[in-house]
């Protein structure tokens, strides 16, 4: 299978999801785990499956305005957040609405503060949507992955990444899933 997962991650929480979710695809490695800003070599309509996933900000995917905040955030040393190597640059949302038409199957992830969806909003419609209209059909519905108030990984979060990512392997072409 011809897969790949794709991230966009300030502070680290959702690189740590992708990888999992690619181990889970792969446990033997071989499905690449790319930054967004490092994807100018995907051709998407040339894979299986496609999963993209990025940080929930203000309630749906970033926008330059809420990554300069995040940037903000990382200076004040205070707060010990540490900023991805990779967090400069555009996100997940300009990304997919730069595709033109696409196909196949792909996967939408978020990760989130650990409260109800309503109050926090999740990135993962956001990218669900834009890949169904970029022609995808989806292997699953939107997933989120959480992290406490101190910006950490929720314990349990990478595992539970993980078999949703061995889920999407196994997911037949024609399993529901593309429907929120
Ligand atoms: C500017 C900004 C806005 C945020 N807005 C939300 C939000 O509306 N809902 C939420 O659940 N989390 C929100 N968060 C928390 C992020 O979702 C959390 O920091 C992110 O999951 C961490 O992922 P990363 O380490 O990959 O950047 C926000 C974070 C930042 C920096």
């Amino acid at each position: 299978m011809r897969a790949i997962v794709v991230y966009e991650s300030m502070y680290g929480n959702t690189r740590h999801v992708a990888e999992a979710i690619a181990r889970g695809i792969d446990p033997a490695g071989n499905v690449p785990v790319l930054p967004v800003s490092n994807t100018e070599a995907i051709d998407p309509g040339d894979l299986d499956l496609l999963v993209v996933g990025g940080p929930t900000h203000v309630h749906a995917m970033s926008r330059e305005s809420t990554r300069n905040a995040a940037r903000t955030a990382a200076s004040d040393l205070a707060g010990g957040l540490l900023l991805e190597p990779d967090a400069a640059g555009e996100g997940i949302r300009e990304w997919l609405a730069s595709f033109s038409r696409a196909g196949g199957m792909a996967a939408a992830f978020d990760t989130r503060f650990d409260a109800a969806p309503l109050l926090t909003g999740r990135a993962s419609k956001g990218i669900s949507r834009l890949l169904r209209k970029s022609g995808f059909e989806l292997a699953a519905p939107p997933e989120s992955f959480l992290v406490d108030k101190a910006t950490h990984l929720l314990a349990g979060e990478e595992q539970r990444a993980q078999e949703w990512g061995a889920r999407l392997r196994t997911t037949p072409p024609d399993a529901p899933g593309g429907s929120e």
